[in-house]
């Protein structure tokens, strides 16, 4: 639907009023009401790095999730604060994994006698918290776009990954890019007492993959990759790392949102995809190539509602807050948490 011509003329006025104090960033899943006023668009990987592309604006407001918002505010200085426009804009894939249940999986590893040489790899879809865990512990973050530098650059480091909290990226790309069977991967529920899973499995496995996953890419499936080639013949199937296994290995091109958009700003006209992404991308991607076939790979999966919260209403409430010198709803990572935390995302800003 159209945005209301008033909220769009007001969070105009508003962003005129905050200036060059004001710098907006935006993931690639939001709304195209909302994507209309990011001064910089990307996945996870260019916004964690464009995050302190400003450093003379004093707020940062963030139009993407909660853990987005936290590392924004751990990668830039005190100065400038992180605002995220609905405090609910959360991710279910990192409320997954919680500070303490990694704690614990941690004492599953070391009683196992496999601590030692673990080496934690988190998604960047992951708390605060998770971070600091996996900086402690001499572990890097990843983004869809970095997993496979990041798994190497662990590899390197030990001898297996405990991998958290997407257990699909994790097997996706130790699987397709790296080599490893399906074998190599042991999966910690992190519901079941010792994870579910013997010490001699773990002391077998290379990936330790965290029983995780994303509630919208978990929902595309084999059957939908084969109706879309029934349907349209000549299709090439372009999915999120983050989509199952089995729908990973059956799709012809595999990569981030980043990926995903220069892949059809590449294609030829008169191409035909299914796209197997959050459905905002997918439905300003068809808009912006009337000249390729692009279609949802699978039309009973739907946006995600997380994303989804940051709407027109809740942007132009956060700018006009702003512009009267109210600060609402910052986002703020404690110092100790922000320091180990810290040093897991300068580990993957320097990957090569
Ligand atoms: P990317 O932007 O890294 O592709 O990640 C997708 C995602 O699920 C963000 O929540
Ligand atoms: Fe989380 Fe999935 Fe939504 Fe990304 S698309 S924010 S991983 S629930």
């Amino acid at each position: 639907a159209a945005s209301d011509p008033g909220l769009v003329e007001r969070a105009r006025a508003a962003k005129a009023r905050l200036g060059e104090r004001v710098f907006i960033l935006g993931h690639h899943y939001q709304r195209d009401e909302v994507i209309e006023f990011a001064d910089v668009t990307g996945d996870s990987f260019k916004l964690a790095r464009d995050a302190a592309a400003r450093p003379e604006a004093e707020y940062i407001v963030f139009c993407g999730v909660h853990f987005m918002a936290e590392s924004a505010d751990i990668l830039t200085s005190d100065r400038q604060q992180v605002i995220l426009p609905d405090l609910a804009a959360g991710c279910s894939m990192a409320d997954m994994a919680t500070a303490e249940q990694v704690a614990e999986c941690w004492d599953v590893l070391t009683d196992a006698g496999v601590a030692e040489t673990t080496v934690p790899v988190s998604y960047m879809n992951s708390s605060a918290d998770i971070k600091a865990f996996t900086g402690r512990h001499g572990g890097t973050i990843c983004t869809s776009s970095n997993a496979k530098r990041a798994l190497e650059w662990a590899f390197g480091q030990g001898e297996k990954v405990l991998f958290l909290p997407d257990q699909h990226l994790g097997r996706n790309t130790a699987v397709r890019e790296m080599g490893f069977s399906l074998d190599d991967c042991v999966v910690y529920n992190p519901h079941k007492p010792g994870g579910g899973v013997t010490p001699e499995q773990l002391r077998a496995a290379k990936m330790i993959l965290w029983r995780g996953h994303c509630s919208v890419h978990g929902r595309f499936s084999l059957d939908s990759v084969n109706e879309v080639r029934a349907r349209i013949p000549g299709v090439t199937v372009l999915v999120h790392p983050e989509c199952r296994h089995e729908v990973v290995s059956a799709a012809d091109l595999v990569g981030s949102t980043e990926y995903i958009i220069k892949a059809l700003d590449a294609a030829p006209a008169g191409s035909s995809w299914a796209i197997g992404t959050e459905l905002n991308l997918v439905r300003r991607l068809a808009k912006a190539h009337p000249d390729k076939e692009i279609v949802f790979l699978d039309r009973t999966v739907c946006f995600c509602s997380t994303m989804n919260r940051i709407d027109l209403p809740h942007l132009v409430w956060a700018l006009e807050s702003l512009a009267d010198g109210r600060v609402v709803n910052r986002i703020e990572v404690d110092a100790e948490t922000e320091t180990f935390a810290k040093a897991a995302l300068d580990r993957m800003l320097a990957l090569p």
